[in-house]
């Protein structure tokens, strides 16, 4: 039991973990076409040399390289993921670097609680976590007021081209466990930040999106 033990947020937790567990050797394999993206996201974030910022949902720790070098020596990355088989991975991964900066935990986004605040957060493919009220809570007070939030994902294409959805879901369906919300997938994020702009990627099949937070631990 992790936080919220029983009901419906349990079981999507229970399922991504398993879904993972059977993704994740072939993971990084699947994830060349959406690099461009990644990239983009990253760079959003608007990082310096010295600031602190979190990966939400990890996985591998494909994003850690571009955060790391972002924020240098100076800053530090935080990340976590809740699928023992991915963050291994990323934990392998920032060994070889020989990364001090890098601190990444094994748990649940509604658990998560970092020493410091941090100046950004990103969002980078994190459909199930965006679809739960309590994980957004309780990540978004990880921030300092004004830290830049940037969120990539998938979602349906456009109306007219509504057939190839069933496709969008399928694909989508393999790897997490609340599939739907793929009309608006940011629609519980938007409102929690300010400045909200989003953008379509990959003819209409992604979304890139970015804001601010607005309420920071300290003004609640
Ligand atoms: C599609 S992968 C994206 C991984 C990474 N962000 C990337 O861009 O490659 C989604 C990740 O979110 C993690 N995840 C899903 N729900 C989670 C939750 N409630 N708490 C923590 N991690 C979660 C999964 O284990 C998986 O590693």
């Amino acid at each position: 039991m992790d936080g919220i033990g029983h009901g419906r947020e349990a079981r999507v937790r229970a399922l991504s973990r398993e879904k993972y567990r059977r993704r994740a050797a072939r993971y990084d394999a699947t994830c060349g076409p959406t690099w461009p993206i990644r990239e983009r996201a990253v760079a959003l974030l608007g990082l310096a040399p010295g600031m602190r910022v979190l990966d939400v949902g990890c996985g591998t720790g494909l994003s850690l390289p571009l955060l790391r070098a972002a924020v240098g020596e100076a800053g530090r990355v935080y990340a976590f993921d809740h699928s023992p088989h991915m963050l291994a991975q990323a934990r392998a991964l920032a060994e070889r670097a020989g990364w001090r900066n890098v601190h990444l935990s094994e748990q649940p986004a509604h658990c998560c609680a970092l020493p410091e605040p941090v100046d950004a957060l990103l969002f980078h493919y994190t459909h199930d976590i965006l679809r739960s009220d309590a994980a957004l809570d309780a990540l978004l007070v990880q921030a300092r007021r004004g830290a830049r939030v940037v969120v990539a994902g998938i979602k349906y294409f456009p109306r007219w081209l509504a057939p190839l959805n069933a496709w969008v879901y399928l694909k989508n369906v393999g790897y997490n466990g609340a599939p739907g919300g793929l009309r608006t997938p940011w629609d519980r994020i938007a409102p929690r930040l300010s400045g909200w702009h989003w953008e379509p990627t990959q003819f209409g099949m992604g979304y890139l999106g970015h804001g601010r937070v607005a309420l920071a631990a300290d003004s609640r």
